[in-house]
């Protein structure tokens, strides 16, 4: 049992592999706080102090720590919870009323029932236990069993307490084609806040924290979790003048309430949650268990070929099949087309919405591109973006109320589209109906779902904030129950929807626009840290790069997209002899590692060399990777030492490098590590290894 009630004193204790976390009941019957941290062995050492004023400017709330803080009373921090009752008090006062507790074979559930003092108001705390992943998660269930509608101003799925102050705070900041840029900051007095206000979960910040007491990759407590939304999110961050830090994350507050009628329930989104005293990699690792195991698909990723970099909206069935040709002979088992195939869509004006093959470019309908790919062998994908509508489509023209607006303003346009209100049952069921026409009629495998704008005008519905990507959840589940073999990909103008909640709906994640193989390091780099390694797509594009300038060799390009899953986006039809051979090599190299860089553990080794060397290993069973990149030399000609992790001290391995076989012990390959030299600029290497079978006889 991982989760332990001492019905004596009313303390719960909840444990996972090497994780405590615990709360009780106090004499007034409001839930506090008491440990989360490094693993207890009982309940029974755990007290539930009784509530005493020490001055009454310091407020017996304010002092202490409340599990689930709600708003109303003498209590000033953040809060976790605020309803306004029909009668006008905006003032929760609970009462615990007791628990559940209900066990599955890889996860145990507690629920806290609590109740509103005067009104039938409840509330349900859920925690959900991952005793394999050495993970929690929380979320909260509120039911209005009023008479009257309440009004929700702000839910938050948990409050967090750490009990250490000057605590490192970390996150990423961003914008398009530079996503996943990672900061890292001292929390000192006052508050942080991290936030989502679009409508996706973004390029700007991402919904987790990472606290820690100066933590390594491999030692250190750290103090984690991840929110399961795409939507508004906000996560605050508060170190409080009573020694503690507290984290809250949850629905964004900003313009945004929720109406629960009579009857009605609403479930916050679940709060992912961890502890390490081992530093950044056990974090990552559990949460990468946690994804690959419980979320994700457990198939490997097909390598793809995307066609838009190569021909943007100027498709022809007969360009997209030389392409398929192309990238077939390459080697790639997945073909999709991007925007630019349906009504008038010849650039960014004008097709959203009108989702029919366009016959100019298709005289002989898609279905003469569809089957040469499958000839070719080939899984065939295609690009939708059913979120948006551009103003001049049919649809708009037809339904001019389906999209967010304001009657009285001027509607906002952004990449000339308008966004649709998918919380309208019309429009659910116009999009549902049009992707599963799609799917039916053509022999489709692979949606790439793209959305390319923010939400803006919601019209007078403050609650679409969260109910537009629920909307986006569910037909994409219900598409995936009729037609389960389809892979969804998610992407909003590159990685701008990657969370924990998308993570178990869509398949493939677009990481970002920004393909230059550089650049890419640091987005790939940061993006693992919270992220599992088989949710990151990577393509090697043409160069000079779009968007950079910078024009990086080939093979470095391509190590670069090997470390996640691979794709290609190049216009492969102006290939020369070389490089087409170089990226069959590449490829065929690729898919021989490809379960180790999938479903292998990642580690983001230390590099003890003054030259700027990025050194990654990936490990699976008795098979391990070495990714090594030396994007340009500092210092003369020094090489570097790849210290391995996680092998077995008194085993042998077999090292591949460029100048043959190495045969090292674990111990010798983790402490005195690999010496490694790369030489020129964007230099590069990946290096293969693995456990020595010793002969039997
Ligand atoms: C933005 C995506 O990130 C790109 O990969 C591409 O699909 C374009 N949209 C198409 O409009």
């Amino acid at each position: 049992m991982s989760v332990t009630v001492n019905t004596e004193n009313n303390v719960f204790l909840l444990s996972t592999a090497s994780t405590s976390y615990a709360f009780g009941v106090d004499d007034r019957g409001l839930l506090r706080h008491l440990y989360w941290g490094k693993k207890l062995p009982s309940a029974e050492e755990l007290e539930v102090p009784s509530l005493t004023e020490v001055s009454t400017n310091d407020p017996v709330f304010e002092i202490t720590p409340g599990e689930f803080p709600v708003h109303g009373g003498l209590r000033y921090k953040e809060h976790c919870l605020k309803a306004a009752f029909a009668d006008g008090t905006r003032e929760l006062v609970y009462q615990y009323c007791g628990y559940d507790v209900e066990q599955e074979e890889n996860w145990e559930k507690l629920v806290v029932h609590l109740k509103d003092d005067h009104y039938e108001f409840c509330i349900d705390l859920q925690y959900l236990l991952y005793p394999a992943y050495d993970l929690m998660e929380r979320s909260v269930v509120i039911r209005n069993q009023t008479e009257s509608p309440v009004r929700i101003d702000r839910i938050h799925s948990a409050q967090l307490h750490i009990p250490y102050e000057n605590l490192n705070f970390s996150n990423v900041h961003g914008h398009w084609g530079a996503e996943q840029q990672r900061f890292t900051q001292k929390v000192s007095y006052g508050k942080i806040v991290i936030e989502n206000r679009r409508g996706i979960s973004s390029h700007n910040h991402n919904p987790y924290f990472i606290l820690d007491r100066d933590a390594t990759e491999t030692s250190g407590e750290v103090y984690f979790g991840a929110l399961r939304l795409t939507g508004n999110f906000k996560g605050i961050v508060e170190q409080t003048p009573y020694g503690e830090t507290l984290v809250q994350m949850g629905l964004n507050d900003h313009d945004f309430t929720l109406e629960l009628t009579p009857g009605e329930s609403f479930q916050a989104p679940g709060l992912l949650f961890g502890y390490s005293d081992s530093g950044f990699e056990t974090m990552s690792h559990n949460l990468h268990h946690f994804a690959r195991k419980e979320l994700m698909r457990q198939e490997l990723k097909p390598v793809l070929y995307n066609s838009w970099e190569a021909t943007e909206f100027h498709v022809t069935s007969q360009e997209q099949i030389k392409l398929a040709h192309k990238a077939s002979e390459m080697g790639a088992e997945l073909f999709v087309l991007d925007d630019g195939w349906f009504g008038e869509r010849h650039s960014t004006q004008n097709g959203l919405g009108n989702w029919y093959v366009n016959e100019g470019k298709f005289p002989n309908g898609l279905e003469e591109l569809v089957d040469a790919v499958k000839g070719l062998g080939m899984k065939f994908g295609i690009w939708v973006e059913p979120e948006m509508v551009n103003p001049k489509a049919q649809l708009y023209q037809q339904h001019p109320d389906w999209i967010y607006h304001y009657e009285t303003r001027v509607t906002d346009t952004s990449r000339v589209q308008y966004v649709l209100n998918m919380t309208k049952p019309e429009v659910r069921e116009f999009i549902y109906n049009m992707l599963d026409n799609l799917l039916t009629r053509y022999d489709i495998d692979y949606i790439k779902w793209d959305a390319n704008r923010p939400i803006s005008q919601t019209g007078p519905q403050t609650d679409i904030w969260c109910k537009h990507i629920q909307t986006i959840y569910q037909v994409v589940t219900e598409l995936k129950k009729k037609h389960p073999d389809v892979l969804f990909e998610a992407c909003a103008s590159g990685g701008g929807r990657i969370d924990y909640g998308i993570l178990g709906i869509f398949d493939d994640f677009w990481t970002s626009d920004n393909t230059d193989a550089y650049d890419r390091l640091y987005i790939q780099d940061s993006y693992s840290t919270v992220y599992p390694i088989k949710a990151m797509r990577a393509w090697v594009t043409d160069c000079p790069n779009f968007l950079s300038g910078r024009v990086i060799p080939l093979t470095f390009r391509y190590h670069s997209a090997m470390m996640g899953s691979l794709g290609v986006g190049c216009n492969i039809l102006k290939f020369s002899p070389e490089e087409m051979e170089l990226s069959q090599r590449m490829i065929s190299q690729y898919k021989q590692i490809r379960p180790v860089i999938q479903d292998g553990d990642f580690y983001r080794l230390e590099n003890p060399s003054a030259n700027g060397y990025f050194l990654y290993e990936y490990l699976k069973d008795d098979q391990g990777v070495i990714f090594a990149f030396l994007p340009q030399s500092k210092v003369g000609h020094r090489g570097t030492t790849v210290r391995l992790r996680n092998l077995e001290e008194n085993e042998a391995y077999t090292v591949y490098t460029s100048q043959g076989e190495v045969v090292k012990s674990g111990s010798y390959l983790m402490y005195h590590g690999l010496p490694l030299r790369l030489a020129g600029d964007y230099a590069s290497a990946v290096i293969r290894f693995e456990k020595k079978h010793t002969q039997k006889g």
